[in-house]
């Protein structure tokens, strides 16, 4: 219902909310976060604009996901400098630790309260260590659906956690909660979120060794560490790490044993 409602309402979105300026003060905060030329993954692009338009003027490398065909081929056009993905979030295979930034702005709403988890350690395994999430979740609990949204003839439907629930997904795969704040709309709102993915180096500033980054097979999901991973981790010679289990494989950066300490 998501997808359909999207690629009917693109350009009803667009005019009820489309607008160059509307997350500019987000956009500048997120570019003095992120390293020059960076690597962006914006989740839920629509149509490129603002955000994924905005980042690639800066000069970063932004790619966009969005499920709905229209709001992409709409994005390719709009955004030529940006490499746009027609995917659902929740099922994209995404190369671990390769983004600085995450983006994902009004799109949680739209999935299945009990995918949002996954989702998020989804995003968590995409970013680099120290990377930025940044995200806006429902306010309050609610699921619904509007038969006939924004007048355009098509239904739409959201799912939401309260903003507690919300922030205790955030930290429980492994992000730290930089900043909340409420983002009014109407008589209701949404939570805007600030979370940093975890630096895994408790290392003395200017001694942090290099990370080693790899991909484990875990036996069994949803353990913290597994007999695998924990071999691998010696193996390696790896003294600790992140690392988030997923199905089949997980992926996960160790830093490497400081002889020092
Ligand atoms: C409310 S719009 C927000 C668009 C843009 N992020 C913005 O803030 O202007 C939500 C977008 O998320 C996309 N979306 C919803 N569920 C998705 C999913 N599971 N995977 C990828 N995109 C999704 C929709 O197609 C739509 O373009």
């Amino acid at each position: 219902m998501v997808r359909r409602g999207y690629d009917v309402l693109s350009e009803h979105y667009e005019r009820a909310f489309g607008s160059e300026t509307k997350y500019g003060p987000w956009m500048w905060e997120l570019l003095g976060r992120v390293p020059e030329a960076g690597a962006v993954l914006d989740i839920g692009c629509g149509t490129g604009v603002p955000v994924a338009r905005a980042l690639v003027a800066a000069g970063q490398r932004v790619t966009g996901v969005d499920i709905s065909e229209v709001q992409i081929r709409r994005a390719r056009e709009l955004v030529p400098g940006a490499d746009f993905i027609r995917a659902d979030a929740t099922t994209l295979e995404l190369p671990p630790g390769s983004f600085d930034a995450v983006v994902c702005l009004y799109v949680l709403i739209h999935v299945p309260v009990e995918e949002q988890p996954a989702l998020l350690e989804l995003i968590a395994s995409w970013l680099r260590p120290g990377g930025w999430f940044l995200s806006t979740t429902g306010h309050r609990a609610w699921t619904g659906t509007d038969e006939n949204w924004l007048g355009g003839g098509a239904a739409m439907w959201w799912s939401h956690a309260d903003a507690a629930t919300n922030r205790a997904w955030l930290v429980r795969v492994g992000f730290d909660v930089v900043h909340e704040e409420f983002v009014p709309e109407g008589d209701s709102g949404h939570v805007l979120f600030w979370a940093r993915h975890h630096t895994p180096a408790p290392y003395a500033a200017g001694s942090e060794p290099e990370l080693v980054r790899g991909t484990v097979t875990v036996r069994g999901r949803g353990q913290k560490w597994s007999t695998s991973t924990t071999a691998w981790a010696k193996a390696v010679g790896a003294s600790w790490g992140t690392l988030w289990p997923m199905p089949g494989s997980v992926r996960c950066w160790y830093a490497p044993v400081n002889l020092e300490r």
